[in-house]
């Protein structure tokens, strides 16, 4: 047991005490955050006087070493110290002796955590926009491959009307740009340095918030030290944006299992992106879909736990707060996980263009496309509605499409009808009428393909 906090016991602490109070076992994960932390602080520190040059400089060479020592393996983070804060503390003493006593001047723990933790999800913010970004690429070329690529667009799982598949695939292009804009947002909000806080109320040495701020990379110093070593506001944000950004990712998963069946037969996965089954030899199943479907539970459960944990506590600092690390790890590298793997899956994906075009033709997707035409001839809607849906009930027992009828047919059913109906409800022609911006047809989708084009650019594809 190698606690910072002995002076006012007369007692060693129950080791089941030590342990369950302990948070090393996973606050490891920011070692680095932790000495970059201290590094920033230790400079501060020499300009404002409390430390001389040379125990500044004895200090950071100390940590430098440690940290190289820990990052080439040389020196392993135990569990014996209650946490990293601890450790790096007591190994620094260990190794530099007096000079190493004097890196906590100034600071607490509370401001050292809510330092570290900000340090770490924001690094974690890039990475994640970086993979973000991939998914977008990705996005981005499936949309200027598949502008002419038809198929069924779906209410209720039901064939409504016909789209492309780049439509399809830039309702997904839209999603996660808000994914991407979000984390940016977050950044923006949370990129204010707590360190300087102390304890709660702030310290009476005169530290320079702004420099440790601005070596940190920060946009500044945070402006309550109450609320700045109890604020878990950012994290919940993060874990809010990854639980959409796993949402979304999970209902894009639901449609390629669907599309992926041997019913649907829309896409085939790539043999890389495919499990096999253990008993069914002709089996080659979307796992990867499923897996990122399911682990979406684990991320808002994330999130849940987080805001559960932060709802009664009164300020500043409790130790429920440490409570904050775990899920939220979790579910960063869960997020990232499933991002590169779910952009890998699409972007090697077989697109069976063929059977989209003739399910689409299957379906009845162009008998609104129908009424209309009765619409443009004077057929009042309603009456139109009526037309085409005796016309649709004739054909599903006939088992045709609306293309196949003949004119006569057509002609029974409504005299209005002429030969140029077949135009009209063509798959083609149903999807290219659909003019406006955001709408499938052609002209529409590479307006928006040249707005996301830009998109592509101001992010730095
Ligand atoms: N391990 C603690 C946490 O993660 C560090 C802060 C400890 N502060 C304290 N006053 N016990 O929150």
């Amino acid at each position: 047991m190698a606690q910072l906090w002995g002076g006012r016991f007369t007692k060693e602490t129950d080791q089941l005490v030590y342990n369950f109070n302990a948070s090393i076992t996973f606050d490891q994960k920011f070692y680095r955050e932790d000495m970059e932390g201290s590094m920033a602080h230790v400079k501060m520190l020499a300009a404002v006087g409390i430390l001389t040059e040379k125990e500044r400089d004895a200090i950071l060479a100390g940590i430098e070493g440690i940290l190289a020592d820990v990052e080439r393996g040389a020196l392993v983070i135990t569990s014996e110290y209650e946490d990293i804060h601890s450790f790096v503390e007591a190994t620094l003493i260990d190794r530099i002796g007096d000079a190493g006593k004097k890196l906590h001047t100034g600071r607490s723990r509370n401001d050292q955590v809510a330092l570290d933790m900000r340090l770490y999800t924001r690094k974690e913010i890039e990475n994640l926009k970086g993979l973000v970004k991939d998914l977008l690429s990705v996005l981005h070329r499936l949309m200027k491959e598949h502008t002419d690529t038809y198929m069924p667009g779906f209410t209720h799982l039901q064939k409504a009307q016909p789209i492309t598949l780049a439509h399809h695939f830039g309702a997904y292009m839209e999603m996660f740009k808000r994914d991407y804009d979000r984390l940016c947002d977050i950044y923006e909000r949370m990129n204010y340095c707590p360190l300087g806080s102390g304890a709660l109320a702030g310290t009476t040495y005169p530290l320079d918030r702004n420099m440790t701020a601005e070596l940190l990379g920060f946009n500044g110093p945070t402006l309550n030290s109450m609320d700045s070593v109890s604020d878990r506001d950012y994290v919940i944000e993060l874990l809010s944006a990854m639980s959409t950004i796993m949402m979304h990712l999970s209902r894009f998963s639901e449609e390629i299992i669907i599309w992926n069946s041997n019913e649907y037969r829309f896409v085939e996965l790539d043999d890389a992106y495919s499990t096999g089954s253990s008993i069914m030899p002709q089996k080659k199943n979307p796992d990867i879909a499923e897996l990122v479907r399911g682990k979406t539970g684990r991320v808002y459960g994330a999130l849940m736990q987080i805001l559960t944990t932060m709802k009664g506590i009164p300020l500043a600092y409790n130790k429920d707060m440490q409570e904050d690390k775990e899920f939220t790890f979790d579910a960063i590298d869960t997020v990232k996980g499933c991002l590169a793997l779910f952009t890998g899956m699409i972007d090697t994906m077989t697109v069976n263009k063929d059977v989209m075009e003739s399910s689409a033709k299957n379906g009845f997707t162009n008998a609104t496309d129908a009424a209309d035409y009765l619409v443009n001839r004077g057929v009042p809607f309603r009456d139109a509605h009526g037309i085409v849906g005796q016309l649709v009930l004739y054909c599903i027992d006939k088992n045709i499409s609306l293309d196949d009828m003949s004119l006569e047919e057509y002609k029974t059913i409504s005299p209005v009808f002429e030969a140029d109906i077949y135009d009209a409800i063509s798959l083609k022609t149903c999807v290219e009428k659909r003019e406006t911006i955001g709408a499938p047809s052609k002209a529409a989708m590479e307006q928006v393909i040249a707005i996301n084009e830009e998109y592509m650019k101001r992010i730095g594809e």
